[in-house]
């Protein structure tokens, strides 16, 4: 059975940008923008360009570059946002306008003071509006992950009549499970009019940790768009990690959803993205983390010496990380040992890993990881060094 293509659209630059401390100037972001294009993703939304004049050349000049992805700026349901948006898109060879407008009852309420009725007319209207620039026009209902789903359903019609060829339905607060989610997307396939001329999608953030889940819920009900950032990083806990959804298509085959990503450079543009932005990835974090190939726990080492995949479920190369590691601390067995002093160039017999792995303990309960330098230093001052180096 062929796969369905699930496309990756990349927000680092817009969504992602927006964490407190991480702004990024023009040349950073067409330097990331490049590496995402290479990295294979369908959409980079290069900024919101209404909101300020370096947003604005951002956008501009990441439109010049980009030779496959398709280019995409934000905009609320305001006329100039639109009209500004499709002039810094003039240069893309593939411009997309992601205009829209908030439609849960709380954002009606408080944020526009207006009604259901006036706010699908707006939506209708902002559509049209950016219909007349470009082709391509993204529609996002802001707080459809709260928003009521019969309502969010008469909202995707009327942008579907406005022309648009993809529904974003954020879950911008982060608050749904992953059923309930998975079902709002099953409800909108099934329900709206004209859903068969637009694609929908998923757009997560990350407030329970369940921004991966709830779009891995979304494609499998029928989504074929996950938006996502490099790291999910993001609004407050961030957006669904780009890294994170790639991978669980690709672990899961039978699920019959697929990307173009080439996965093999996701760990590089992790630190790349990390080093711009100034901003630290947590060590466990999946799939990029420091901690992600590493293994310290002496059952887990010996397992993973003898058969990688007893304790991996993916190949690190897959992802551009050259090996796991076997790191030693105060919880690691003899395996682990024995295979880290081999790589340093000691090959040791039974007799001599005993001894050497007492004086081991001794170091590691010192120390919190033990290094290449130090295995030099407890084999050199074992009884046994003399025999070893000479075996
Ligand atoms: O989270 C959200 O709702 C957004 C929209 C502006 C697309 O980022
Ligand atoms: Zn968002």
């Amino acid at each position: 059975m062929s796969k369905n293509n699930v496309q990756i659209f990349d927000t680092t630059l817009r969504d992602g940008e927006q964490v407190p401390g991480c702004k990024l100037n023009t040349d950073q972001k067409v330097r990331i923008a490049r590496r995402l294009d290479s990295l294979g993703v369908d959409v980079i939304e290069a900024g919101f360009p209404v909101s300020s004049p370096g947003d604005f050349k951002s956008v501009v000049e990441i439109s010049k570059i980009v030779k496959n992805a398709t280019v995409c700026g934000l905009t609320r349901a305001v006329e100039n946002d639109i009209k500004v948006a499709a002039d810094s898109l003039q240069y893309a060879a593939r411009p997309r306008i992601h205009t829209g407008i908030g439609t849960s009852d709380s954002h009606i309420k408080h944020k526009f003071k207006a009604t259901r009725e006036q706010i699908i007319e707006r939506a209708y209207k902002a559509v049209s509006y950016a219909k007349s620039f470009v082709e391509d026009v993204e529609f996002y209902a802001e707080d459809a992950g709260r928003t009521d789903n019969e309502y969010l359903a008469r909202v995707c019609e009327a942008a579907i009549k406005a022309g648009a060829t993809v529904l974003n339905i954020p879950d911008t607060t982060g608050y749904c499970l992953p059923s309930e989610y998975g079902a709002k997307i099953k409800y909108l396939n099934e329900n709206v009019k004209g859903i068969e001329n637009a694609i929908l999608s998923v757009h997560c953030h990350n407030d329970l940790g369940l921004a991966t889940a709830n779009s891995i819920e979304g494609v499998i009900n029928g989504a074929r768009q996950i938006e996502c950032t490099i790291n999910g990083i993001g609004e407050r806990a961030g957006n669904t990690a780009l890294e994170e959804v790639v991978m669980v298509l690709k672990q899961h085959p039978y699920l019959n959803l697929d990307t173009n990503i080439d996965t093999t450079q996701l760990y590089g543009l992790s630190q790349f993205v990390s080093d711009s932005m100034g901003i630290y990835t947590q060590p466990n974090k999946a799939i990029v983390g420091a901690n992600a190939f590493a293994h310290s726990s002496g059952i887990h080492q010996d397992g993973v010496i003898k058969h990688r995949a007893t304790y991996e479920i993916i190949d690190p190369k897959d992802v551009g990380v050259t090996e796991s590691a076997i790191v030693l601390t105060a919880r690691s067995g003899r395996a682990a040992l024995a295979y880290r002093a081999k790589n340093v160039g000691y090959e040791l017999t039974k007799l001599q890993l005993d001894e050497v792995y007492q004086k081991f303990l001794e170091f590691a309960d010192r120390k919190k990881e033990i290094m290449d330098d130090d295995i030099h230093e407890i084999i050199e001052h074992s009884h046994l060094y003399r025999e070893i180096i000479s075996a």
